[in-house]
């Protein structure tokens, strides 16, 4: 069993999707919203997050899988290597809904080179959405391969493996309720 140690507690989450979820009533007051989660990793956040938007807002879900995850033999069984992304993506699970005229919000837990939700904002742009925005709970912006903007982001965090609220490693962990790192394998 890895050690885990507690980067983000549950009561620092709770706090900033509290303060996302705000600003985002803000922006989109007086409107109907279309909240995307990629799945899984952003399961939990939506949940969280939706359930504080006094808004008009229905969900949608895609999912996605990189072909590119390989490991690197050189490197350790939880760096990066295990799943760096080569850029190839594949649509797992396709939206339910038509995105024309809708404001889309892709929900999504982890920024990290960026490839991922550069692919899909393309899918969702083609669906010729009102407008399009994304919502990240995390930002590893040091490993940035692709240039992204996501209007909302939660924490900016260093070039850590993280699992809980979502994440995984290995599909494990994603429902531990703080963001914790993997200290060894
Ligand atoms: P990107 O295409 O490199 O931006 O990859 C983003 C995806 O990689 C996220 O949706 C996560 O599924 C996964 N990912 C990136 N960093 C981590 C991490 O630290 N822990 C767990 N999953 C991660
Ligand atoms: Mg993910």
């Amino acid at each position: 069993m890895p050690d885990l140690k507690v980067l983000l507690s549950r009561e620092q989450i709770a706090k900033r999707v509290a303060e996302m979820a705000a600003e985002i009533t803000r922006d989109y007051q007086g409107q109907s919203i279309i909240l995307i989660g990629v799945l899984k990793g952003a399961a939990i956040f939506l949940s969280d997050l939706a359930r504080q938007l006094p808004l008009d807002a229905t969900f949608d879900f895609i999912g996605v899988s990189s072909y590119g995850n390989r490991p690197t033999p050189k490197e350790d069984p939880v760096g990066h290597a295990t799943w760096d992304s080569l850029g190839e993506v594949r649509v797992t699970k396709d939206m339910d809904n038509s995105l024309a005229d809708r404001h889309v919000i892709l929900v999504e837990d982890i920024l990290d080179t960026g490839l991922t939700l550069n692919y899909i904002s393309k899918l969702v742009l083609a669906h010729q959405p009102l407008s399009l925005s994304i919502a990240a709970l995390l930002d590893k912006p040091s490993r940035r391969k692709q240039p992204i903007q996501a209007r909302y982001i939660g924490f900016s965090i260093p070039d850590v493996y993280v699992v809980g609220y979502g994440l995984d490693y290995a599909e494990r962990y994603r429902n531990l309720p703080d963001v914790c790192v993997i200290e060894n394998g």
